[in-house]
């Protein structure tokens, strides 16, 4: 299941079928990045003339890990981080981010998408002084991901887990509540969650065009959460101000131009007391 920086006989196999739209490299589109064909940008204009908000969401998103990732690896000297749901490389990856402020940080990308699993690679050149690996595994099976992340990662140590716009694939609410405790109890005291992820209450008509187009069209299902739903994942942490809310309002950077506008993906980051 794990690979390291070796690709996975599954990565070979992967066949790229460029004839029928693929969710990840509409995501990728949308973030200007370059791994999608014309079929993702047809469905990604698509979408974008019903839900012109969504290109928007896209790059909030980034940014927002990009703010999460600098200030854990930063003041809050975290070394070690759990990203599920990792999307194609883009800019500002993880790793990048983490090991740009603390070289030794470790990562693990976990995605059950075989196409990120072929551009896999490019995810795994990090700094010397730190480790990066792929897994290929999925969220709704908590313990096949902890049981190989504990071959890269020390769980008596703090760790980050990253959710960036995966548990809204788990569209049962039940299930990714408890996808996400079973995660959260494995970590240690000191411990964060990062957690971002698409909600219907800014934009309500946008999003539900959004949600039903993306369902027809992508290749993994959504469900978008209320803010109170999205809260709900940091029961039992103490979340860092300003808490819950519009990702764009997460600690927005001193160099944005203009005010942040909220959006429809909300965010927050919890520390494991
Ligand atoms: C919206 S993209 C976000 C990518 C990236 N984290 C970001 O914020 O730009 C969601 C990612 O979650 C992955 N994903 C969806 N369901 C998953 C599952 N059950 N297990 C693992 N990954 C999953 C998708 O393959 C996709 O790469």
């Amino acid at each position: 299941m794990a690979s390291d920086s070796t690709p996975t006989d599954r990565a070979h196999s992967v066949t790229v079928d460029t004839s029928v739209p693929h969710s990840a490299r509409i995501w990728n589109y949308w973030l200007g990045g370059k791994d999608n064909y014309p079929v993702d940008r047809e469905v990604g204009e698509q979408i974008l003339r019903v839900a012109p908000v969504v290109g928007e969401i896209a790059r909030v998103s980034r940014a927002f890990l990009v703010r999460a990732v600098s200030h854990l690896a930063g003041e809050a000297g975290v070394r070690q981080f759990l990203d599920v749901g990792t999307g194609l490389p883009t800019s500002n990856n993880t790793h990048e981010v983490a090991q740009s402020l603390a070289p030794e940080s470790r990562i693990v990308y976990v995605d059950n998408d075989p196409l990120v699993l072929a551009h896999a690679r490019a995810l795994l050149v990090g700094a010397p002084e730190g480790f990066t690996t792929y897994l290929d595994a999925d969220l709704r099976e908590p313990e096949n991901i902890l049981r190989a992340a504990a071959d890269t990662l020390d769980f008596e140590q703090p760790i980050a887990l990253m959710l960036m716009g995966s548990v809204e694939h788990v569209t049962d609410d039940e299930e990714a509540y408890s996808v996400v405790s079973r995660l959260v109890d494995a970590l240690p005291s000191g411990s964060y969650l990062v957690f971002n992820d698409a909600t219907n209450v800014v934009h309500p008509e946008e999003m539900a065009k959004l949600e039903q187009l993306w369902n027809s069209e992508g290749s993994a299902a959504i469900a978008q959460r209320t803010p109170e739903g999205i809260a709900h994942f940091f029961k039992g942490l103490e979340l860092l101000e300003p808490g819950v809310v519009s990702t764009p309002l997460w600690r927005p950077d001193s160099t944005d131009i203009g005010e942040p506008r909220a959006v429809d993906a909300f965010c927050g980051v919890g520390r494991k007391p």
